[in-house]
Formats: structure tokens, sequence, C-alpha cells
């Protein structure tokens, strides 16, 4: 081989292993990427949806806790009648508070399956009013309308005559494995149902907590979904085998450790439709803990109850529009954005762009007329009232030429730009972020 061959095989090597490289990081990637339309889609609507709306008790729980005898819960089930179910309109209303995905309950705790499962008849298909599958036409409305499908999934059914726990002082026994595979076996079916008729872009696990994974068979309820849909996301609640956090009713005070994670929230104190419960959190709190958690790079999972014939309340419909005019005034600053300053920088939530040269600047009220920003290295080029456009004077202080410290900007902000709930400003900065 002369010079030249030599040096033209060893490019085509070279070129080769950069080939290899590129293919490999871009598969790396795909892996990675699994998760990117969660953490862009920072609003998700939960739907708990059941049997427990007739009487407008707790889901599940009254009986388990003894409030109301087994019997009497299960009555309900000829009052579910789903007799204005409009899943168009359910969609219409999620899509309009800029979610980009919902999570509807399949089976709760008490076993009542929304789908006709094959498995048993306790299904509102076989045994309410109702008389049809729920969950096929919602799950189709929202793929119509480009959002993803979120499917709730009870791992534990206090229903299931093979299952070992009932109620709270009861149970139907403590060891025995024949039963205990009579119940796996049910419970995978119905997942393998879920995944198979329904293949939804999130599975929302729940009840874990009363069985290690192994009795679960997490790894092969994760392996089952994962074969199906290589892409699909779990969240935390299979025991150990999912893929983000899921901290429930309480707002985390500091950023959480975990990379994903998604707070769900009842507007009220009940997950489901319960008439009597009137402690509604009113549209700018909830926009406030919204604003709060995506500061904190979570989503937040808000939820509703609709009544038994599937109309949803109207002072639920009223937060779900409130928010929607807000996130759509704001969706810049929101969707696709990331978490946002450490503490310390500014006194509120912030988000920052994907690429990082914006900062996004969320305060209530007036603010003292400015806002104050410390420990950022980069100039701002330009700051804007986001879904208002008016451009804001900016002044910097405490950077003189020889000091390499971040200065102190002042942001003036007047009244005539503030929104009636949550005011946002956008900071465009010179480059890349860059914190002191
Ligand atoms: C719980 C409860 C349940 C509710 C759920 C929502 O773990 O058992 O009733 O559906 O959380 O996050």
């Amino acid at each position: 081989m002369n010079l030249k061959e030599s040096f033209k095989s060893r490019r085509f090597l070279v070129g080769l292993l950069l080939a290899l490289i590129t293919l490999t990081s871009v598969a790396q990637q795909k892996s990675n990427n699994r998760m990117t339309w969660f953490e862009d889609a920072r609003l998700g609507i939960f739907i708990h949806w059941g049997i427990y709306s007739v009487n407008g008790i707790d889901e599940s729980w009254s009986f388990f806790n003894g409030y109301i005898p087994y019997d009497e819960y299960m009555k309900q089930l000829n009052g579910f009648t789903a007799s204005s179910y409009d899943p168009e309109a359910w969609v219409r209303l999620i899509r309009q508070t800029g979610a980009r995905y919902a999570v509807l309950t399949t089976k709760h705790h008490d076993g009542v399956a929304l789908w006709e499962t094959k498995q048993s008849r306790l299904n509102v298909v076989d045994s309410t009013p109702a008389g049809r599958d729920l969950v096929k036409p919602f799950v189709r409305a929202l793929r119509k309308a480009d959002l993803k499908v979120g499917l709730y999934y009870s791992l534990l059914d206090w229903s299931h005559p093979d299952y070992p726990n009932f109620t709270k002082n009861e149970t139907r026994y403590e060891a025995d494995s024949a039963r205990w595979e009579r119940f796996v076996k049910f419970n995978h079916g119905q997942i393998n149902e879920i995944t198979r008729e329904f293949n939804p872009d999130l599975y929302w696990f729940d009840g874990d907590w009363e069985q290690s994974a192994e009795r679960w068979r997490a790894p092969e309820i994760r392996k089952m979904i994962l074969e199906n849909n290589p892409s699909a996301i779990i969240n935390s609640r299979l025991a150990g085998y999912g893929d983000y956090a899921t901290p429930e009713q309480g707002l985390p005070s500091k950023r959480p450790t975990e990379k994903q994670w998604e707070l769900c929230m009842t507007m009220n104190d009940s997950w489901g439709y319960q008439g009597n419960d009137t402690n509604y959190k009113s549209s700018l709190q909830v926009i406030r803990i919204f604003a709060e958690c995506i500061g904190m790079g979570g989503n937040l999972l808000l939820d509703i109850g609709p009544k038994p014939d599937g109309t949803i309340p109207e002072e639920q419909q009223q937060v779900l529009r409130d928010l929607g005019r807000w996130t759509a005034k704001h969706q810049e600053a929101i969707f696709g954005t990331r978490a946002g300053l450490p503490e310390g920088h500014f006194a509120g939530p912030t988000t920052i762009s994907r690429d990082s040269t914006m900062v996004y600047l969320f305060f209530t009220g007036d603010s003292g007329g400015e806002l104050m920003l410390e420990g950022v290295k980069n100039r701002i080029n330009k700051a804007v009232v986001i879904g208002n456009g008016t451009t804001l004077g900016t002044k910097e202080f405490l950077r003189p030429s020889w000091s390499s410290h971040a200065g102190v900007w002042f942001i003036k902000v007047p009244e005539e730009v503030l929104d009636e709930k949550m005011t946002v400003v956008g900071l465009s900065l010179n480059g890349k972020l860059e914190l002191e």
C-alpha cells in the first residue's frame, strides 16, 4: 500500500468510526428523549371518575375505612349513568387549559373498571346503567386533539375475591399462593388489555404500597408495557419501576432531587366529585401553585371529578377556564421551559427556556413597581412583558468595570401591564445563562 492509499483507508476508518459514534449517540438520545414530551408538557389534567361520584363520597377509601359498608358502596353502581358524558367536550375543556396530557382513572382501588374488561364483570359496561366503554371514546378524543393519553390503574383491588386485603380491618387471607397467583393473572390481564386496547403514552399506577415489587411482578409489568410501546412513560407508583416521581397534595418547598416529577393535586379536597366539598382553591391560588411547580422543574397534574352523569362541575370548569386564559397568554414562559433559577436570585418562581437564553420571572401584585434580580452574570438585552409585548426599562447596579461579580438588576414594571392574576416578564440574555 503506498502512502496515498494508506491515507485514504485511514480516512475511511476514521469516517466509519465517526459514523458509529454518531449512530450510538442518536440511539442514546432517542431513549433519553422518551421523557421529553413529558418535561415540555408542564400541565396535565387528572380525572377521577367512578361510582363514588354517585353518593359523592371518598373514592374507594370510604368503604375501606369503614365510613360506609362495602355493599352500600357498591349500590352506587346503579346510579352511575354517564348519561351526559361527552368526551369531546371534556377534551375541548382540557385543551383550553393548555394541558398537554390527561390521566383518566380506568380503575380505582374499588375495582370498578371504566372499560369493558374481559377479566371480570365488575365494569361499567356489565354492571352499571352507563352500559358502555367509557375509556375508549375519551382516548380517541384526546388523540384527535393531539393530546397525550394517560391512564390511571390501581394495582391493588379491594373488590377482587383473590386480593388479600379487603378493608382496614378485614383481610381475605394471609398467605395463599394459589389465590395470589390467580390475582396476578387477573391484574396482568387487565394491564395487558389497557396496553393493547388503548396503548397509552403514560401509565399512571397507584396502590403499589400494599405489596412488594416482587409480588406485583413489577419488572414484568414494565417489560410488557415497553415491549408494546418503547416510548411509553410510567409514573413512580410501580414499586420502584417507574420513570418519574409523584408527590401528592404537597407542593415541594425545595426543588426535588428527582429529575422528573409531577405534583398531583385536587381543586378542592376531593379527587372524585363530592358536592359537599366546596373548599375550592381560587384560580389565582392554582396558578401560583402551578408556577411554583414549573419553576422547580415539575409538572402539575390538576384533578377534576366529574359527576355520575359525566358532566364536569361548574366550579371546576371555571378554574380550568381561568387557568387556560392565563396559560394561553404566557405559553412562551410555560410550555417547553425548564426549571428556573435556584433560590436567592429572584423573589418568586422563574423558568428558563430550553436553550437557556431566556429567563422568565413570575410575580403577583405590583412587586413594588420594580423587580429585582441578583446573581445573573449575563447582560439583559431586553425585558418584555409576556403576552403583552411591552418592553421594560432595566438598570444594572453594583457592577463596576473591574468587578467580575454579577450585578443587581432592577426592572420597572408599570401598573398598566400587570396581569390580573400573575404577570410574567421575559428577559433575553446576551447568551446562555451564567449564574454567579
Ligand atoms: C392516592 C389515593 C387515591 C388517589 C390518588 C391520586 O394514592 O389512594 O385515592 O386516587 O392517590 O394521586
